[in-house]
């Protein structure tokens, strides 16, 4: 069949970009003012240092900075897209949303642009909504941004919460384009499959906001539950991802997960039977910056060449809510 002749859509990657703030804070670092070392944060999680944001960066500035990288990446202008969606949890102001003034720095003056809030999944569930834009036909060029300050939400006394995140932003542009096959073999967004539970809403949340304290409030976290929950509900919507496509572990080139924890990555990747080779790991370096953390890690991967055209990688996250969700792209 000719799917190019059918009108069948496929969400193709344009371009890449990635912002991170100069400020590099190491575990030695937080030793000085918690009562943590190095040892116990590398071997619970895997993080060596995190990126901070500075007073005057935003998340809507680390976003643009993503934006504009990638749209030099994909050689196109602000007037090219017609959709911004930008994953955060962390908005710059209760609103208006961080993609409005995304798009205003970007001199964007065409399209849509809205937040989704998903917290550690919200890029899986961007990515996912533009991909419905875009292949409806209702849109053309979107722009996906995980953006995100977490730093300002911690409780730098709680060594539980404080040691595990990190600040940074990443965005991809998506256009529409003709279905090469309609089959896994095709460049695109294959699939997305996004999940939620409410009901989990105590192991990880934020405990201040508009409509209850009027304040901004600290990151709460009952640590083992989360990770207790994590590798069966991702491996699970992974499992989906498969099944949807025809595709399996050994058809992938690589895996991107949510960057949280080292031993929920190995873990979730052992269960489905991904090689440790195939599996990007940024959590050393970044730490966990929710629904930056998977396009940052695409950034990095890209970037060093491992993920070329073509090649199919699957993506996945797990966070508060909770939420949980996977998408697999042919690059
Ligand atoms: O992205 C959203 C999803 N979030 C996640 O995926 C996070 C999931 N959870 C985790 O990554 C892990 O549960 C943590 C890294 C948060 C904690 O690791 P854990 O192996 O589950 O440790 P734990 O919470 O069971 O704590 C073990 C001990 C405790 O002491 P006691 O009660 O055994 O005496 C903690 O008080 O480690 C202590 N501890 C620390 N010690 C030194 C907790 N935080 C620290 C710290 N430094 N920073």
């Amino acid at each position: 069949m000719n799917h190019a002749a059918s009108g069948k859509l496929r969400s193709v990657v344009l371009g890449l970009g990635s912002y991170l703030p100069k400020r590099i804070v190491s575990n030695a670092d937080l030793e000085k003012s918690l009562e943590t070392t190095d040892e116990w944060i590398v071997q619970r999680t895997g993080i060596r240092q995190r990126h901070v944001a500075a007073e005057d960066e935003p998340t809507s500035r680390l976003g643009l900075y993503a934006a504009q990288a990638a749209l030099a990446d994909a050689r196109l202008k602000a007037s090219d897209l017609d959709l911004v969606i930008v994953a955060t949890s962390t908005p710059d102001f209760t609103f208006p949303a961080v993609a409005t003034q995304i798009q205003a720095g970007l001199g964007m003056t065409n399209g849509a642009a809205f937040d989704v809030q998903a917290v550690c999944s919200g890029f899986v569930f961007a990515l996912a909504t533009a991909d419905k834009f875009l292949t409806s036909g209702s849109h053309r060029r979107a722009l996906v941004i995980g953006a995100e300050t977490f730093s300002r939400l911690l409780d730098w006394t709680d060594r539980t919460t404080c040691v595990l995140f990190g600040d940074g932003a990443a965005a991809l542009i998506l256009e529409a384009q003709p279905a090469e096959e309609g089959t896994a073999r095709d460049r695109g967004v294959l699939t997305s499959h996004l999940r939620s539970d409410g009901r989990h809403r105590e192991k990880l949340y934020v405990d201040g906001g508009p409509s209850t304290t009027r304040t901004t409030g600290h990151l709460r976290m009952a640590g083992r539950e989360v990770f207790r929950h994590a590798v069966g509900m991702v491996t699970d919507v992974v499992t989906q991802a498969f099944e949807a496509t025809g595709t399996s572990a050994a058809d992938l080139d690589w895996f991107v997960p949510h960057q949280a924890n080292r031993r929920i990555i190995d873990a979730s990747a052992e269960k489905l039977g991904i090689a440790p080779g195939k599996v990007v790991v940024t959590v050393d370096l970044h730490g966990n910056t929710s629904a930056a953390s998977i396009p940052l890690a695409l950034a990095v991967a890209r970037g060093d060449g491992r993920i070329k055209h073509g090649d199919l990688v699957m993506i996945e996250a797990m966070g508060g809510g909770f939420t949980w969700a996977s998408a697999l792209i042919r690059w």
